[in-house]
């Protein structure tokens, strides 16, 4: 079966209560690919608002989750309380967490088993940096913060994968199609090893970093490349573009 495009925005820490039911009701009104599947992820404190205003058959995600149950843990959010409020997934591993906040991988490991075992949905980041690529290591690095997350979980079905490398985010440096297809066929070949057969055709390995309405068309065309995390361009109208960059 045919992997569905799948594009996430990821607002990250923009936009106010005006700008984000713009961003909304643009996106209720225009005429988006009913073959991608859509979802947006807002700051937390604008989950509900957004959820309350945006149509139906497109999701919301949060940009993080914390992996414990309900309880003493000032400044988190319970997989539990997404559920409750309808937002039916999260980004997990955000390289802007990984590298500003310090999350570990084991930590994004035990909070993307967190959240598929409470029923959300979970886009999963990995990426290397500039460093890393130029030393050759990007599958490496990839594959060990996929493999923490494979020591975790079994099922893989409620997950896509953003391969994000860490230098072409916000910098207007958008990897190659090749850079990007090679990447992604690396990730698909460690699903099958590691996981499963059925991960390894079913799994949905997504793009972002500097994703436009530009270059949206050209990467979609890759076999392995399944959709996009696009930030900076989530909050224009060009997000539209970006979701039918497949037609
Ligand atoms: O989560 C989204 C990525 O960090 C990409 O951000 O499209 O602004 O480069 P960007």
């Amino acid at each position: 079966m045919p992997r569905q495009f799948f594009v996430g925005g990821n607002f990250k820490m923009n936009g106010n209560i005006d700008t984000i039911k713009s961003i909304v009701s643009h996106l209720n009104d225009a005429k988006c690919d009913s073959n991608t599947e859509v979802v947006i992820a807002p700051p937390a404190l604008y989950l509900l608002l957004t959820r309350e205003h945006l149509r139906s058959g497109i999701e919301v995600a949060a940009q993080n989750v914390f992996d414990k149950p309900n309880g003493a843990f000032t400044g988190e959010i319970s997989v539990a309380q997404l559920k409750d409020s309808n937002i039916t997934w999260t980004l997990l591993g955000h390289s802007e967490r990984r590298v500003i906040l310090q999350e570990s991988d084991s930590f994004v490991a035990q909070k993307t088993k967190a959240a598929l075992d409470g029923g959300i949905g979970v886009i999963l980041c990995c990426g290397e940096t500039l460093e890393q690529r130029e030393a050759g290591k990007t599958i490496e690095v990839v594959t060990a913060q996929l493999g923490a997350v494979a020591k975790e979980i079994k099922d893989w079905s409620k997950v896509v994968i953003a391969y994000e490398p860490i230098w072409a985010i916000g910098t207007g440096k958008v990897a190659s199609t090749e850079q990007a297809q090679e990447v992604h066929a690396s990730i698909r070949e460690w699903l099958g090893k590691e996981v499963s057969g059925d991960a390894k055709e079913a799994t949905r390995i997504i793009y972002g970093g500097s994703v436009s309405e530009k270059n949206c068309r050209e990467l979609a065309k890759e076999k392995d490349i399944d959709g996009f995390l696009v930030g900076g361009a989530s909050l224009k109208p060009a997000f539209v573009d970006i979701i039918n960059a497949r037609q």
